[in-house]
């Protein structure tokens, strides 16, 4: 039984994972007060760890039905994230285990959200994993647990960084990809055709600063904007992305010789991207698997998940459990 904690970024998240079926999973999300700064601010976004973390530890555990007693590990993610944010959970996690005498185990960030998927499923090997966030862009070759070959990333912004940017400037709200997601429903994504960044280049990267640039530029060029511009702009700048993330998928995927395909991360909650993924791995006879919408975004449980896949790492030595903004797992 793993209690585990996520203050990577901007939610809080404590969850309990007494068995594949059975969990608790509590996330408190700040997006209402980032909302006027259309970003994270991480100082702010730190002080509001403190302000949660005691309640959302103690709902996560009454909704779990246990005691701390029960709880075989603590885990926690170390990196990578902002700082102050990830101090938090690391200090509190590390208190909580030391006050209870329980193992801990650090646990990365990325690592969270490749085996997401797979919370309660079983896990298959090889497959490559796109993980798409806030803060991330790559495409992983994962051959076991701990063993990752990184085939791409992004040069400059990660996809919900594109998003997220893109919002402020249509001024539509924030975070900007669920936004952006339901306002594209109703729009026409072929009115605009935005960069699509090393789409052509022989290459498993990707670039997103071209297409927020392209639609910054646009909308300067179009002054006032109607209803349906900001509509059309939306839906054409999510297909662009969507196209590259999909090409460059695929193209890893038959590269590797791979059959078994992951797609996680915050924006792996955007309805189209789900659906051009199934729509692409049925064409090409790849298993696709994804988290639920609600084990995309940062969510303690993935954390957990993870942390069952490395109980070897578990240690008493709580000094060695520090916060790492850069955490690499390749
Ligand atoms: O994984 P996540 O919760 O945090 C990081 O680790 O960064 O991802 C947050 C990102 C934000 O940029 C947000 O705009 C994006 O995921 N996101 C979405 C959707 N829901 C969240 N992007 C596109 N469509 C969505 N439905
Ligand atoms: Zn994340």
């Amino acid at each position: 039984m793993i209690l585990s904690f996520d203050t990577s970024c901007d939610d809080t998240s404590v969850a309990v994972l007494k068995n594949d079926h059975s969990y608790s999973n509590i996330v408190s999300s700040q997006n209402e007060i980032h909302k006027k700064f259309g970003g994270i601010m991480p100082e702010i976004a730190a002080r509001n760890h403190i302000q949660m973390i005691y309640s959302i530890t103690e709902e996560a555990i009454k909704k779990a039905d246990v005691t701390m007693e029960m709880i075989d590990y603590v885990a926690v993610t170390t990196g990578p994230g902002l700082m102050p944010s990830l101090l938090v959970g690391v200090s509190f996690a590390k208190s909580l285990a030391y006050a209870y005498n329980k193992p801990i185990i650090a646990v990365n960030h990325i690592e969270g959200h490749i085996f997401a998927p797979f919370i309660n499923r079983a896990l298959i090997f090889p497959f490559v994993a796109l993980i798409v966030s806030g803060g991330h862009t790559h495409l992983f070759f994962v051959k076991g647990v701990g063993n990752y070959e990184l085939l791409g990333k992004t040069v400059d912004d990660a996809a919900g960084e594109a998003f997220d940017k893109v919002a402020r400037v249509l001024n539509i709200g924030y975070p900007g990809g669920p936004v952006i997601d339901s306002l594209s429903k109703q729009g026409n994504p072929y009115r605009f055709n935005f960069p699509k960044g090393l789409s052509k280049k022989n290459t498993l990267n990707f670039s997103f600063s071209g297409i927020k640039t392209a639609v910054n530029n646009l909308v300067k060029k179009m002054q006032s904007l109607s209803k349906t511009d900001v509509i059309d702009i939306a839906a054409s700048f999510q297909r662009s992305v969507i196209d590259v993330l999909c090409e460059k998928t695929e193209k890893a995927c038959t590269e590797k010789g791979v059959k078994n395909l992951v797609l996680s991360g915050g924006v792996s909650a955007n309805s189209l991207l789900r659906e051009s993924f199934k729509i692409m791995a049925e064409k090409n006879g790849f298993t696709l698997f994804m988290p639920e919408k609600e084990f995309s975004t940062d969510n303690a449980l993935m954390v957990a998940k993870a942390a069952s896949l490395r109980e070897a790492d578990a240690t008493y030595d709580y000094a060695k459990i520090e916060a790492d903004p850069r955490f690499k797992i390749y």
